[in-house]
């Protein structure tokens, strides 16, 4: 079975660790905490983190382009076009929402009081961000949600039609 080479599985794996950790913490912790002092420990955490994403998400865009181009899995062109689809789209919501987290906190003015110790109040609520970015940031991240439960699910009933253990491709 043709094999993305080490190097991309390595960056798969260790990106969709790190995807999973901080979307579900973004999403069931973070924006469930009052907008307190308290809250600093948890926003750097994620900032650093969702910093490191979006730069992994540019290195693997940069590592792909120089790879062989894989042979499409034999699931008949319509399902193949929304892979493809599903893949790109993967990658360009990953870049929408670590650009609009940039600029949603540099809009509140969190980079100071997260990472410089500048003493002020955290933002009161949303609205205290560019409502754009964190309105875009938030949507996008539920968008992602989608395209990665549709992304295990297409794999998961791959292997139960096609009964090919197509993780194979994904491994080492
Ligand atoms: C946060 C979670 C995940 C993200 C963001 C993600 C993203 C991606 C992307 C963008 C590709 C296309 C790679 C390329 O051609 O450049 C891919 C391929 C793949 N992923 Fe994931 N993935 C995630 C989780 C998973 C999980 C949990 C599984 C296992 C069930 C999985 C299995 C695979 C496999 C087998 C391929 C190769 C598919 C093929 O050969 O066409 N991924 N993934
Ligand atoms: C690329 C990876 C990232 C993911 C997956 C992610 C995910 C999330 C999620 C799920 C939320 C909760 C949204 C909601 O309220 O429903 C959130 C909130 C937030 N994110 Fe991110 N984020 C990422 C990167 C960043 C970056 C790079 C920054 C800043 C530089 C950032 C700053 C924020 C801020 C300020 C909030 C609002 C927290 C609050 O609710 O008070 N994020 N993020």
């Amino acid at each position: 079975m043709e094999k993305y080479s080490k190097c991309m599985v390595r960056i798969h794996w260790i990106h969709a660790a790190l995807i999973t950790f901080v979307l579900l913490s973004g999403g069931l912790i973070l924006s469930e905490m009052p907008n307190n002092t308290d809250k600093i420990g948890s926003l750097k955490i994620h900032i650093l983190l969702g910093l490191l994403i979006t730069v992994i998400t540019f290195v693997r865009l940069f590592k792909a382009s120089k790879h062989p181009e894989m042979k499409p899995l034999e699931v008949g062109t319509g399902r193949e076009q929304i892979i493809k689809w599903n893949h790109r789209l993967i990658y360009l919501v990953l870049i929408i929402v670590g650009l609009s987290g940039v600029i949603a906190a540099n809009t509140s003015g969190l980079g100071d009081i997260v990472f410089f110790g500048k003493e002020a109040a955290l933002y009161a609520d949303a609205t205290s961000f560019s409502k754009l970015a964190g309105g875009v940031h938030a949507v996008a991240t539920k968008l992602l949600m989608f395209l990665i439960v549709m992304h295990v699910a297409g794999i998961v009933s791959y292997m139960l039609k096609i009964k090919e253990n197509v993780l194979k491709r994904m491994w080492f």
